[in-house]
């Protein structure tokens, strides 16, 4: 298991105190002996990356690997603690930089950072890099959030899962970060464990210890598609299966628990996770909140790790998930309730049906819906992943109108798709929409209304396809999901 919390130090610096930036103590006893940094091949191989934004700070990401394929999963790393320095500045060029760091990273987590910076301020973009070993990595963009209750004039969040590497290209992350959102949410599937690869190599056998799932987040980083989406914008993300294995849920927590550790481990050090997410024992703790001033609140679920028995009496999100997400709806002060989650909320008759879904935890969607009628919640959004199909569906409890979900396809999984555009036909009127081209959702949150963009992937067994908007909608606030 990984040691906890590294050491930061937090360095003052003159820009920082020239640009305004909120004061900020110096550390008690600053470090005065030379740094770890041994000499490597450039070890920024896979990109950095950002994610969680608070009002005053952000989680900086980044693991040192200058030989990501390295057979033992280390990425090329010697067995010894290596201090990495990061910096965050207000220009890209960072002649305005206004936080420095340094993190002592270890093999213990991959040679993986995560830095916490506070004492930025609300609602502001940043740039950011990390420096070891005389390299320097990429720069990358990210923001804080606003205050809390600020107002905001509206937000660009983009959606995407199911990122199959050998399925085919990543075209969408290359289009979602031209798009360059505020704000991504990751759905899940990140990748997959499966040793499938229909058009790309998709990363050697399928993982089954900790060696094998760094190897494989390793092999997904290769990608310089998705390296660019995570240099855009911050990240929101939460799981599906495929990080652990195809349709794993709460009941088999017993059944491979070192598997469990192993993809839970290699799934943190690789994600811009805050320290609250280290995993302990059995579970990580992945359910959370980002509220983004009185716009928006983003409840993130994590409805694979505490799955109750199935039926109305049954809960997809555990009972004390399902708690917490009922207590921020009382006391949700925000435009938009937006839930992050991962698989199919609304009902579906017929065909479609999948049991790993909201569909056979009915009393729990119930619940759920019942707390947004039965709070201030002004407006619920659920945005889901899995399906590998875009939807957008009108969801409704006992016939009064409850709130919309839109579904983003896959990135990659299922390969080209194109039968074209749909409906959920007679048996499922409130399936308003359906493509099952690849691609992922762009959408635009203002106070007045949410505008949602169904982004296609003409083609994702050629790289470099045309990009388009198959679809748009449009949710006024308090209002229905109409077709724009
Ligand atoms: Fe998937």
């Amino acid at each position: 298991m990984p040691a906890l919390p590294r050491r930061t130090v937090l360095l003052g610096t003159l820009a920082g105190a020239l640009s305004g930036a909120l004061p900020y103590p110096e550390p008690a006893n600053p470090s005065r002996r030379a740094p770890r940094q041994p000499s490597l091949p450039d070890p920024f191989t896979l990109g950095v990356a950002s994610g969680d934004p608070s009002p005053d700070g952000v989680v900086l990401w980044t693991r040192l690997a200058p030989r990501p394929d390295a057979e033992d999963g280390l990425g090329g790393m010697p067995d010894r603690p290596v201090d990495v320095e990061w910096e965050i500045a207000e220009d890209e060029a960072f002649t305005r930089v206004v936080r420095r760091g340094t993190e002592t990273t270890t093999a213990d987590v991959a040679h993986s950072v995560h830095a916490e910076p506070a004492g930025l301020a609300p609602d502001r973009e940043y740039f950011y890099r990390f420096r070891t070993a005389g390299h320097l990595s990429p720069a990358a963009r990210t923001r804080t959030a606003p205050a809390p209750g600020a107002p905001v004039a509206a937000l660009t969040v983009a959606a995407a899962s199911c990122a199959k590497f050998g399925a085919g290209y990543f075209t969408a992350y290359r289009a979602l970060a031209d798009d360059a959102p505020d704000l991504v949410l990751h759905l899940g599937d990140y990748f997959y464990e499966s040793d499938e690869g229909e058009v790309r190599d998709p990363g050697g056998p399928e993982p089954t210890d900790l060696t094998g799932y760094r190897r494989r987040h390793a092999h997904q980083r290769s990608d310089a598609d998705l390296r660019a989406a995570h240099a855009v914008a911050p990240w929101l993300v939460v799981w599906d299966d495929h990080e652990l294995v195809n349709n794993w849920a709460g009941g088999d927590r017993g059944r491979s628990p070192d598997r469990r550790r192993a993809a839970f481990q290699a799934y943190y050090e690789h994600m811009p996770l805050r320290r609250a997410s280290v995993p302990r024992g059995l579970d990580l703790q992945l359910f959370r909140r980002v509220a983004w001033g009185s716009l928006a609140t983003f409840h993130m679920l994590d409805t694979r790790q505490y799955r109750a028995p199935r039926g109305s009496g049954g809960s997809i999100t555990g009972l004390d998930q399902e708690r917490w997400l009922l207590n921020g709806f009382r006391t949700s002060g925000a435009s938009w309730d937006v839930l992050g989650q991962q698989v199919f909320f609304a009902p579906r008759s017929g065909d479609g049906h999948k049991s790993d879904t909201w569909e056979s935890y009915a009393g729990s969607r119930e619940r759920v819906m019942a707390g947004w009628l039965d709070s201030p919640v002004r407006n619920a959004v659920v945005l889901t992943g899995d399906e590998h199909v875009h939807h957008a569906n009108e969801l409704t409890l006992d016939d009064r109108p409850a709130g919309t979900e839109l579904v983003t396809t896959s990135v990659t999984s299922g390969g080209d798709g194109g039968d074209g555009d749909g409906d959920g036909g007679d048996e499922n009127p409130h399936i308003r929409y359906r493509e099952d081209r690849r691609g992922y959702l762009l959408t635009r949150f203002t106070p007045t209304e949410l505008r949602a963009d169904f982004r296609v992937v003409e083609q994702v067994s050629e790289p470099g396809a045309p990009v388009r908007t198959s679809a748009s909608f449009v949710v006024p606030d308090g209002g229905a999901l109409t077709r724009a």
